[in-house]
């Protein structure tokens, strides 16, 4: 039977988070002392949260499936969203944990030591009947394998595997990979079309530390295509016939907290508005770049204008 007309441009499901910021932090006073600092943010974050606001910035109709507790943090992230304009009736919220949140005392160099209590992320969970609605779309992207704990344990390559078949178009990001990820990954990449970790991400699960190498097992094991963001080296993009580096953009960086989530919001923009692949990764790498200049995972990035500006005037990274 043909899908009904799909909802919305993309759904991002997965882990989301509140982040606490505070930046710069170069150590944590001695005994019960207090250091001052430049700037303290809250904000919604993770592999699903990073990507969904940055989308949403670009003028996607988004939405995203999630869960959060029923406290001051679930609360701060549902009315944010909805100041974005993001769907938010795909959110579950749990009395059973306290919404999933990290301290991140930013260093001056951007870097970010991160603290986390893990939480509701644990406890979403979407049933093989809620499988439609979370399809909805035509793209889904799958983020924070690793920490989401009940989908972890299968469901959510039952997920994918059904968005395939709906025939969305399935990208993926993971966090805190372990030696039980590889398992995890022959059982979902499959379904995706566009396997996003960090390179650093992809060296430890394949053990292999060329990055057409890593590409390579990642595609044995089922993805089609793998874009590994690469800090300030950009991203190194691998398809079936090609494997090339795109450049980061030179900004003065500030907090590269959320950058790799951003760029995946950034680059299922591209796709969604019929960007190729190389144009999409300039996009995710430009939504990133912002990204870094601020704190927060959705700071830097005001809308698509600003973004495609931001193209046309940067230098690129030569690193
Ligand atoms: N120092 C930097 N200067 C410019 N761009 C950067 C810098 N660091 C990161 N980026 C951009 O951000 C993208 C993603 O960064 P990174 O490799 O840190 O992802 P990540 O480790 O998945 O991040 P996270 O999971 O915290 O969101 C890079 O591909 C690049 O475009
Ligand atoms: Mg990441």
């Amino acid at each position: 039977m043909a899908r009904s007309q799909p909802k919305f441009d993309a759904i991002f499901a997965g882990l989301t988070i509140l982040d606490i910021a505070g930046r710069p932090v170069t150590s944590i006073p001695d005994g019960g002392g207090i250091a001052f600092i430049d700037e303290i943010r809250m904000n919604p974050a993770g592999t699903a949260s990073g990507a969904v606001m940055n989308a949403a910035k670009l003028g996607l109709r988004c939405s995203t499936s999630a869960c959060v507790g029923k406290d001051e943090k679930g609360d701060f992230i549902v009315d944010q969203y909805k100041r974005m304009g993001i769907d938010c009736s795909l959110i579950q919220r749990t009395e059973a944990v306290a919404t999933s949140a990290t301290i991140l005392p930013i260093r001056p160099n951007g870097e970010r030591p991160a603290l986390h209590c893990r939480g509701a992320s644990d406890e979403w969970f979407v049933s093989d009947e809620a499988f439609d609605s979370v399809c909805s779309a035509r793209y889904l992207h799958h983020g924070g394998t690793g920490f989401l704990a009940r989908m972890d344990e299968g469901q959510s390559a039952k997920l994918l595997a059904h968005a395939k078949r709906q025939g969305l178009t399935i990208t993926m990001d993971l966090i805190g990979p372990t030696d039980k990820t590889v398992d995890q990954l022959a059982a979902l990449l499959p379904a995706v079309d566009y396997f996003m970790p960090s390179m650093e991400e992809a060296e430890f699960i394949s053990g292999r530390s060329q990055p057409g190498e890593a590409a390579k097992f990642f595609k044995d094991l089922g993805a089609t295509t793998c874009i590994f963001k690469w800090g300030d080296r950009g991203s190194f993009i691998s398809t079936d016939d090609d494997d090339w580096r795109m450049p980061a953009f030179k900004v003065d960086v500030s907090d590269t907290t959320g950058c790799g989530d951003s760029y995946c919001g950034g680059f299922i923009a591209g796709l969604s508005m019929g960007y190729d692949l190389e144009q999409a990764c300039r996009l995710g790498t430009a939504v990133s770049g912002l990204v870094a200049t601020g704190l927060g995972s959705d700071a830097g990035v005001v809308d698509l204008e600003q973004t495609l500006a931001f193209i046309e005037t940067a230098t690129t990274l030569d690193v």
